[in-house]
């Protein structure tokens, strides 16, 4: 059948016929987050989906984001728009690789930052989101040593505030290391009043330069807070929508990548959701997540134990 003409409305409809709840990231395209019935960071988000008492998850997010919603809460069904909104964060920590370096640092406590796929949560411990990692490894008595995967940044950051050392494993967000430090340093030289708010995934010498760290939830927090009247955003652009939104009378400046010839500051990833495959996965009852239940229940353990320690 062809396409609604008027979209919003037939998921709207959809909404109510199939009691679903939208779940969207604040990277999703603004339409998408316009129809959401909650929009957060993945902590949030990972707590709305284990809540939640609707019998249909949509999630318009990335596949780990939706998958982590599975493990959370495996009677629900779970749908993502498009099944190919992977992260290079999960890609950058393929399980056999993984395993064998566990196996390399045994008596290790392995932490994983969540954006990892069912299988790396399975083989983790904790799992931390960017939000509530310094405070999880702060928990962890002094003398464990510890392995924290998959995002070396996120890592080096976490270090760096709690003087622990920790064994990284190799991995990055292609988004967030596509600023650079010399582009922060202009764009600061030409708003000299405005803040530089980033994102923990960035690189350190990025990070050098920022008035205030944080995950998506709390930079918008922080421009809520902040009376300056311009920000350096040094995240996904896709953030700003809420930003403006909240706050029409300030000034949002996204941090460009390095390539200006390219957008490459927005995720690839989250951007395969658009409005029609939102909708027609609600009309179609797919692509659904699914995954073994072994997994699924390993998985869900270092879940759990975040959440109890956040
Ligand atoms: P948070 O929204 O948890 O800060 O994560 C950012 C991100 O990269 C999600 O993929
Ligand atoms: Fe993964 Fe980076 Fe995209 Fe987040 S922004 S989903 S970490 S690739």
């Amino acid at each position: 059948p062809p396409l609604p003409t008027d979209l919003v409305a037939a998921i709207q409809a959809l909404k109510q016929e199939l009691n679903a709840v939208i779940l969207a990231h604040y990277y999703q395209d603004p339409a998408i987050q316009d129809v959401a019935d909650y929009i957060g960071d993945s902590l949030g988000l990972s707590r709305q989906a284990a809540q939640t008492t609707a019998d249909v998850i949509v999630f318009a997010g990335v596949h780990f984001m939706a998958e982590t919603a599975k493990i959370l809460n495996p009677t629900k069904l779970v749908l993502l728009p498009d099944l190919a909104a992977g992260c290079s964060l999960a890609d950058s920590c393929p399980p056999d690789a993984f395993a064998a370096f566990k196996a390399r640092h045994p008596n290790h406590l392995v932490i994983s930052y969540i954006n990892c796929t069912a299988e790396i949560k399975a083989l983790s411990d904790i799992i931390c989101t960017s939000s509530n990692a310094v405070k999880i490894v702060q928990q962890l008595p002094a003398d464990q040593p510890l392995i924290f995967a998959p995002d070396r940044n996120l890592g080096r950051y976490v270090m760096a505030q709690t003087g622990r050392q920790m064994v990284l494993w190799e991995g990055s967000c292609i988004v967030h290391e596509t600023f650079s430090e010399r582009r922060i340093l202009e764009l600061k030289a030409q708003h000299p009043t405005a803040q530089v708010i980033a994102h923990p995934e960035c690189e350190e010498g990025v990070l050098r330069h920022a008035d205030f760290i944080g995950s998506t939830t709390a930079l918008l927090t922080y421009t809520d807070t902040h009376d300056q009247d311009t920000f350096i955003v040094v995240t996904e652009p896709g953030i700003l929508h809420q930003m403006q939104r909240r706050h029409p009378h300030k000034t949002f400046i996204p941090a460009p990548p390095r390539d200006q010839t390219c957008n490459c500051n927005e995720c690839p990833f989250m951007r395969l959701n658009t409005l029609e495959k939102l909708y027609l996965c609600m009309r179609d009852r797919q692509p659904q997540i699914d995954l073994p239940e072994d997994i699924r229940r390993a998985a869900l353990q270092p879940i759990q134990r975040m959440l109890d320690l956040s």
